[in-house]
């Protein structure tokens, strides 16, 4: 049996009358790359932020890497992702007024790194993602894809186990788009970090390992295998 690194059972969350998760059950292996497609409005992002920890699920357990985030309370859970969890929102996270290598250095400043290695290691992040000549400009100064690049490395600066990506190419051109993601492909695959990746794109999903798909709050199919992790059980 191949270990799971992000285990939900049964979770459910509605905000008012709508009901966004009927009940989702979903494994992730180690290292996996998993793509989530589905409807606007089906629940991909509501999904991802339950499993991330970002909203509570209404029932349903959560498990990331070994913990059940679901039992933490609402400081906890944020302790943990500090430390387990890097998350890429589609638009406006960067601060505006810092630079690339601030914004990146600033999780793990929170996390209490000292500022000279965490510059080291922004900058050396930034490098990885393509983005070291822009390391000294603000997100203003940048293009999209740049802006992603910056808050791709931003997520990944603590080496999290699991990567979480809410469309992180979804306002950029399909040239800038497919380079984005290969840039954060390679730094992912080289770590092993487990990626949740959601997209409306399937040419970025043929890139996943497996790709599932939200309807209406349920997991309505589950793709094919587009290529597998070399000595990974299935
Ligand atoms: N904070 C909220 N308050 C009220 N309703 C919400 C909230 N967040 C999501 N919803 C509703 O829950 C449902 C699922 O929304 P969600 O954002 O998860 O969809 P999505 O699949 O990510 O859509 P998209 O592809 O457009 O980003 C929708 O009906 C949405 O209106
Ligand atoms: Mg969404």
């Amino acid at each position: 049996m191949a270990e799971s690194v992000i285990s939900a059972t049964s979770i459910t969350k509605s905000f008012g009358a709508t009901r966004a998760l009927r009940g989702i059950d979903l494994d992730v292996e180690r290292g996996e790359v998993l793509a989530v497609m589905g409807p606007s409005g089906s629940g991909k992002s509501t999904l991802i932020h339950c499993l991330a920890g970002v909203l509570a699920p209404d029932q349903g357990s959560v498990r990331i890497d070994g913990t059940e985030v679901t039992a933490l309370s609402a400081d906890a859970r944020a302790q943990f992702r500090l430390h387990h969890i890097g998350f890429v929102f589609q638009f406006g996270q960067l601060l505006p007024d810092l630079t690339a290598a601030d914004n990146v250095a600033l999780p793990l400043l929170m996390s209490g790194v000292r500022r000279r290695e965490a510059r080291a290691r922004a900058l050396d992040g930034l490098d990885r993602l393509g983005v070291g000549p822009q390391a000294m400009q603000t997100p203003g100064d940048m293009s999209g894809g740049q802006a992603q690049r910056v808050a791709i490395a931003r997520a990944l600066v603590a080496q999290p186990p699991v990567l979480f990506a809410d469309e992180p190419t979804g306002s950029l051109d399909s040239v800038a788009a497919e380079q984005v993601l290969g840039a954060m492909l390679e730094v992912v695959r080289d770590s092993g970090t487990t990626v949740v990746l959601i997209t409306h794109d399937a040419r970025t999903a043929a890139h996943a390992d497996r790709e599932v798909i939200v309807r209406d709050g349920a997991l309505s199919g589950v793709g094919s295998v587009a290529h597998s992790v070399p000595g990974r059980a299935r």
